[in-house]
């Protein structure tokens, strides 16, 4: 990989970091509040070209690549951990199968709209029974003339509830097991497609996590993405790019920690100095910076290999699992350095701390991260 960011990517990351602490910080304590989902910020960042950074200029992106990509997602994620995740699935676990994998048509049909935030996009793969197991899908899609029939639930969709667009898995061979599961580019107008309920949860409050339920939802044949029975790679083939986004997310989580704890530390006092003047405190400040950066290398790693169209399954894992257990520590070490009042709302970090946790779940838990990247070392 090429160390330097090339001045497109600074740019990018650069605009993203000014709409964050101009406008993003001040939602983020909002939304987190309120469990509101940001309109305002994500209607901003359709302005800004930000829900379709890695999509093509012709389908009304921004042409950038997932470099850049992961760069926004981690400054959005220092300010409002919420907000980066409904553009991290709107963008890697919505957008990027159609792009990588859909039909000239389709990619006319849903791309443009997707890339001005007309439609926002969300992933229904998890189910009540198939959350780690992903292959144990339940919902059936039923072939009918030109169409197919869709029945089934899905649990703990991010932007479920405002989502125009879905990328939706159901089984149409049962019987083959994980061969059985196909992908379908769904309208959420769609009849037969509700949101059942939204989960109250421990963090990022902001991004709504929804059931949803099928029944009867009728979709047309040339929304299948790939051929029938491919569904479960497509899965694992967006997934591979999604890992990269909660990645960036969770450096921007552990980035807010380590900033919090920086200017706290150099403010409060005791035993007659400022905290940072202990080497307790130095200690943890070093760790936190040292994982910052590697989690952020990590990351930019997996995203370069995408860029360059090389697998990145094992990169990806890495990173989500590095990042994600790094936003963890740095909010747990912030809440530690800021002692009583980390633990009050007065101070962020423990919604850091809230927001972190999520991380190390979703798109994969740690432990699937760590069989997946198991399973790339020892070559099965
Ligand atoms: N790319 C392409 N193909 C892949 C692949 C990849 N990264 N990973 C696996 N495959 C293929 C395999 O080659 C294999 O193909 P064949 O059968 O043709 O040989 C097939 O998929 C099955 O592979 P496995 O036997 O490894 O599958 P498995 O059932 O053991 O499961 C798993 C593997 C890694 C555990 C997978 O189930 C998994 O990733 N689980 C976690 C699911 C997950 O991340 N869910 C998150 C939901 S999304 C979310 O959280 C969204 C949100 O809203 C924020």
């Amino acid at each position: 990989m090429d160390l330097e960011l090339s001045a497109v990517q600074r740019g990018a990351r650069d605009t993203a970091r000014r709409f964050a602490r101009e406008k993003l910080e001040a939602i983020g304590v909002e939304c987190d509040r309120s469990h509101e989902f940001p309109a305002v910020a994500i209607k901003e960042l359709g302005k800004l070209g930000f829900l379709g950074t890695f999509l093509p200029e012709k389908f009304g992106g921004a042409g950038l690549d997932q470099v850049a990509y992961a760069l926004v997602v981690e400054e959005l994620a220092v300010a409002c951990a919420s907000t980066a995740v409904i553009v991290s699935a709107h963008c890697s676990l919505a957008s990027w199968p159609i792009l990588g994998l859909g039909s000239d048509a389709m990619k006319a049909r849903f791309l443009p709209k997707m890339a001005a935030g007309e439609w926002l996009g969300c992933f229904a793969l998890t189910e009540p029974q198939a959350g780690s197991d992903a292959a144990g899908q339940k919902t059936r899609a039923v072939r009918d003339g030109d169409s197919y029939v869709i029945n089934g639930t899905k649990n703990f969709i991010t932007n479920g509830p405002q989502a125009g667009a879905a990328i939706v898995f159901a089984m149409t061979a049962p019987e083959q097991g994980h061969h059985g599961i196909s992908a379908f580019a769904v309208e959420t107008q769609s009849p037969g497609w509700s949101v059942v309920r939204v989960e109250d949860k421990m963090g990022i409050h902001g991004a709504h996590s929804a059931q949803l339920s099928f029944s009867d939802m009728r979709v047309p044949r040339e929304n299948l993405i790939g051929a029938e029975g491919e569904g479960f790679k497509v899965a694992m083939k967006t997934l591979d790019g999604g890992r990269i986004g909660i990645a960036a997310q969770a450096v921007g989580i552990a980035r807010a920690s380590l900033e919090a704890s920086l200017k706290y530390s150099q403010e409060r006092q005791t035993f007659g100095h400022p905290l940072a003047r202990h080497q307790a405190i130095q200690f943890k400040l070093a760790d936190m910076a040292v994982n910052v950066d590697a989690a952020r290398w990590l990351t930019l790693n997996a995203a370069a290999l995408k860029d360059a169209g090389r697998p990145c399954t094992r990169e990806s894992a890495m990173a989500k699992l590095f990042a994600a257990e790094t936003a963890m520590k740095a909010a747990t070490e912030a809440v530690q350095i800021h002692g009583g009042y980390g633990y009050t709302r007065e101070f962020k970090v423990e919604r850091y701390f809230r927001d972190a946790k999520i991380t190390e779940i979703y798109e994969g838990t740690s432990e699937i991260q760590r069989l997946v990247i198991s399973g790339q070392v020892l070559g099965h």
